[in-house]
């Protein structure tokens, strides 16, 4: 026992202190390999060269097909796949205990099949199961043929140890590689999407051929090389984001992000949380958040429906504005942001500022460029140019093959006074190529406030006689009866509501109503 003793003692201290600081130096290195292969390669050279054996194979379990597959390092560039079940692998795995065989082909356990397909002879094998942190197995490493003797429990130890830092190491090259391949992936379906997205924004994407739409295809090109803010404004529908994202994917900022903000319907106490940012702590439960400001950083912030934002709100992005920083609520330091501002808006943002609900040292700041949008009955020759590029794109996209209008169905289109603009045009053309029973889009297929306006245009031109043009003045009359009848009947004569129709005060109405005789 004594003597035991002192012979470990004699040969111990000196090769297992230097085994230890190998591993000690090993484990550093297999941390700092990130390659999958390598790592690999790297445990099996340092188990062999330790242990004094000729080869080290790694078996890593695929769960999903209950496989072991393993690769065998040291010179044959082989990879194997059985079932996990089998060899003295599968035995380890189940076990999930160090196994030392010393004559493998006498052993009930061992696998020859993979013995044929390396082509290698094995005598002797030294395995033990590789665990995650979590102590679940995912893996046998099996170190064969001792050199001179049999494997030792020194070995034995010193392979586990070696095993238990090789298994975290695996663990996170392989994680790490999956990410790699996920983010590969990812970019190259990011730069696939940019591509698509800035071809389809730019001022191409803003279709018409009348002077006002050239006049805003000309002003985006060259807002869009600078950096100033621009105010947008238009009706409903006008293709005021469209410009914006114009400018955006025509501007150097088109690599970063387009950040569309709609302050409409943002609840005035979620205002600072959505443009700003939020910290844990700050409201109970809420992680650490970008704010959209700060997730636009270097490229574009839209900030749709402006008009929308309460005082409160418009204080604090004026501040940001002008300070350029976003403080985080509840944050210790203020982050600076580059953002290229772009506000819209269907308000009358001068209106509103003399009605004080909008700041006036903040409309200076974002209107240094004004885009205005014109509504589509501005620019009603170019309805038959936007109905047939619609029509393109959804019945493509619905699946109807549908080749265009007929020419009373383009009349129709270009006279209705459209106040949802060219978004309600794309509607209108969306629902034509559903309810189409031709190759053509007809008349009957239209909506009826189209078609109302329709029947009544012709009715008085064939009342004034041939040669005896009638007069701007009274086509608009007779347009204004038109449409105030419509209201009247929509809202079943609710003065009010059929006053917020028109765009009239309430007073208005009334006065209209009385001018033209329509009170009963
Ligand atoms: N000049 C245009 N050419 C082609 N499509 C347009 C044009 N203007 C607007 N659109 C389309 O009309 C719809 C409404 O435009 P949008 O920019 O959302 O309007 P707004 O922001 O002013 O309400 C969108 O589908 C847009 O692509
Ligand atoms: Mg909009």
């Amino acid at each position: 026992m004594g003597t035991d003793y002192m012979k470990a003692e004699a040969k111990s201290p000196h090769t297992i202190l230097e085994k230890y600081t190998a591993l000690l130096d090993i484990s550093s290195r297999l941390n700092s390999e990130k390659n999958f292969d390598q790592l690999l390669n790297l445990i099996a050279d340092e188990a062999t060269k330790h242990v004094d054996a000729e080869r080290a194979t790694i078996f890593i379990l695929d769960k999903a097909k209950g496989e072991l597959w393993g690769k065998v390092a040291l010179g044959v560039e082989n990879t194997i796949r059985f079932d996990s079940r089998l060899g003295l692998a599968g035995a380890v795995l189940i076990a999930g205990k160090p196994l030392v065989v010393e004559d493998a082909y006498r052993s009930p356990l061992f696998y020859p099949s993979i013995d044929s397909v390396t082509g290698y002879h094995t005598r002797n094998v030294l395995s033990v199961p590789l665990r995650t942190p979590k102590q679940e197995i995912f893996g046998v490493f099996q170190v064969l043929n001792k050199r001179e003797g049999k494997f030792t429990g020194d070995d034995e130890h010193f392979v586990q140890a070696l095993a238990n830092h090789a298994a975290i190491a695996l663990e996170n090259a392989q994680t790490f590689s999956d990410l790699e391949t996920r983010q590969q992936e990812l970019i190259e379906e990011n730069l696939n999407l940019r591509k698509e997205v800035e071809e389809r924004f730019t001022t191409k994407s803003i279709l018409g051929t009348s002077q006002k739409i050239s006049d805003i295809r000309a002003l985006v090109e060259r807002t869009a090389e600078t950096n100033v803010s621009v105010l947008i404004t238009g009706e409903n529908g006008t293709g005021k984001e469209l410009s914006a994202r114009a400018i955006h994917y025509m501007s150097p900022r088109r690599t970063k992000p387009f950040v569309a903000v709609n302050c409409a319907a943002l609840p005035d106490t979620l205002v600072e949380s959505e443009l700003f940012c939020i910290e844990k702590g700050v409201a109970t439960g809420v992680e650490r958040r970008v704010g959209r400001m700060e997730s636009a950083n270097g490229g574009t912030l839209f900030l749709d429906e402006i008009g929308d934002l309460s005082l409160t709100a418009q204080a604090k992005l004026l501040r940001v504005l002008q300070e350029r920083e976003v403080e985080w609520v509840g944050g210790r330091r203020p982050v600076p942001v580059d953002v290229r501002l772009i506000a819209a808006t269907n308000k009358d943002l001068k209106q509103e500022i003399q009605e004080n609900r909008f700041r006036q040292d903040l409309f200076f700041r974002l209107n240094v460029i004004h885009i205005r949008m014109p509504a589509l009955r501005e620019i009603r020759a170019d309805v038959p140019l936007l109905a047939m590029h619609f029509l393109k794109r959804h019945s493509r996209e619905i699946g109807r093959e549908i080749k265009g209008f007929t020419q009373d169905a383009l009349k129709a289109l270009t006279a209705y006074h459209w106040p949802g603009n060219i978004r309600e045009l794309e509607n209108e053309v969306k629902r034509a190529i559903v309810l189409a029973t031709n190759s053509e889009i007809r008349v009957e297929d239209l909506s009826e406030s189209i078609l109302e306006e329709r029947l009544e245009i012709p009715e008085m031109e064939s009342s004034t006689k041939p040669g005896e043009k009638q007069s701007l003045k009274d086509r608009v009359t007779n347009l204004e009866i038109q449409m105030i009848r419509d209201a009247m009947s929509q809202t079943e004569g609710d003065k009010r509501r059929a006053a917020r129709i028109l765009g009239l005060s309430h007073q208005g109405l009334l006065n209209k109503l009385k001018r033209y005789g329509l009170e009963e």
